[in-house]
């Protein structure tokens, strides 16, 4: 791992400006093409860039805006954009399976109405792995002005990456070993918001923070601590949790969202978001602690911080559904290459399922490999069976069970192919992929 110095900052992403003056809408521009950032001072890297930065703008709307967005494809290969978590209607989805690619020096616009206030982001969905790990992604952030106000002084996206960097000159290194094949590669540089971590805050003790954290890496998991300070979940993938979770730490795999209070304990001295060592695969060893960002107390007396309410989101139980299916992922070799599989067979070759619209579903995801799968559904959002909380992406452990409760719900759009995947992403890209039709 490269081991960023310490530095100051702030935790800032451009946001995509609104060139629509009715405030129903909201309509951008965004363009992929290749650029350069610096991850290491001084030294350029050649990127794939939404609008010129790493990561993209963010697209920040209120509940209930339409979103127009007239994407320009100037990258040497098709690409598409998927909008991960937000429910938009099937041929707004950007995966193959809903549209076609959009091919080199064309133009695409997407359009939906953003119904769910909560933290997304966005990425390609055509050789994903290669795609996102040159740099395309970006935050989502739908906020809804009713919500309850929490007190957090400041309202941040923490989108977290990671980059293979040759140190020497920093070009992007994308030589792929055989353990990089089998658990997906991890850069040697951790990144939030593009930037190199370890940035210092200035804060008062007590003060809360919000953070909304995206895990956008392609393959490693940040297991979250705040060590000499607080943490308290209060939405999962893009919804408000029914109660404010006091956490001591949080596993937040690719895909994840995680809607943080932070603060930091103790006056004069600094609280840090760390990631914590984490092994995603039996016998691969851990990853190494990490430091991402310092709250640096001031000396000032700790604010009390506000009660928080005790019931935040609106999110039903959801009982077991009307049909039980078993979905296995799996891999296998063949000759010198990991295939990975759902049900014994690879994308595009994995049986599709037909769900009914309206109807409840439970799928009981068995992981017969001896490492972790983060399961993504598009379109559609689940419950762990048991925890009241929404999510659009999981954990698998491995060689365990987990069995979800999906919700298909009747919404306009929703018929149609919806992909689900392993979100490491060189498993989506390597076969761990298939897809649901619901109509
Ligand atoms: Cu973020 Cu199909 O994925
Ligand atoms: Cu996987």
């Amino acid at each position: 791992m490269l081991e960023p110095a310490p530095w100051s900052g702030a935790l800032t992403t451009p946001t995509l400006a609104d060139e629509n003056p009715d405030p129903g809408v909201l309509e951008v521009s965004l363009t992929a093409a290749p650029g350069q950032v610096e991850f290491l001072p001084g030294k350029a890297t050649n990127v794939w860039t939404y609008n010129g930065t790493v990561p993209g703008p963010t697209l920040a709307a209120e509940v209930g805006t339409r979103v127009v967005v007239h994407f320009t494809n100037d990258l040497p290969e098709p690409t598409t954009i998927h909008w991960h978590g937000v429910r938009v209607p099937n041929a707004m989805d950007g995966t193959p399976r809903a549209m076609n690619p959009v091919e080199p020096g064309e133009i695409f616009t997407y359009e939906f109405v953003v119904e769910d206030p909560g933290t997304f982001w966005y990425h390609p969905h055509v050789r994903t792995d290669v795609q996102v790990e040159r740099g395309l992604y970006g935050a989502i952030v739908v906020r809804d002005p009713a919500d309850l106000d929490l007190g957090a002084v400041a309202d941040e996206t923490v989108l977290l990456g990671d980059v293979s960097l040759d140190p020497d000159t920093g070009a992007l290194d994308e030589t792929r070993d055989a353990r990089d094949e089998m658990m997906g590669s991890e850069g040697n540089l951790v990144v939030i918001n593009g930037a190199r971590s370890n940035l210092g805050i200035d804060v008062r003790a007590g003060e809360r923070r919000q953070w909304r954290v995206i895990n956008a890496a392609g393959s490693r998991y940040f297991r979250l601590a705040v060590e000499g300070g607080s943490m308290v979940r209060v939405a999962s993938d893009g919804a408000l949790l029914p109660a404010p979770e006091n956490l001591d730490e949080l596993l937040v795999t690719p895909g994840e969202r995680a809607d943080l209070l932070v603060s930091a304990d103790t006056p004069g001295e600094t609280a840090t978001l760390v990631a914590l060592p984490y092994e995603r695969a039996v016998g691969a060893g851990e990853t190494e602690r990490t430091a991402l960002v310092r709250l640096v107390a001031s000396d000032e007396p700790a604010v009390t911080p506000a009660t928080l309410p005790g019931s935040l989101g609106d999110v039903p139980v959801l009982a077991t559904g009307d049909v039980v299916r078993t979905i296995t992922l799996g891999e296998v070799m063949e000759g010198d290459d990991i295939v990975f599989t759902i049900n014994g067979a690879s994308f595009p070759d994995v049986p599709g399922i037909v769900a009914g619209l309206a109807t409840t579903e439970t799928w009981e995801i068995t992981n017969d490999s001896a490492m972790d799968h983060p399961f993504h559904l598009h379109g559609f959002r689940f419950q762990a069976e048991g925890v009241r909380a929404w999510k659009d992406t999981l954990n698998i452990p491995a060689e365990e069970s987990v069995r979800l409760v999906i919700d298909f719900e009747e919404r306009a759009g929703a018929a149609g192919s919806w992909m689900y995947h392993c979100h490491i992403l060189g498993h989506e890209e390597g076969g761990m992929m298939a897809e649901v039709l619901v109509e």
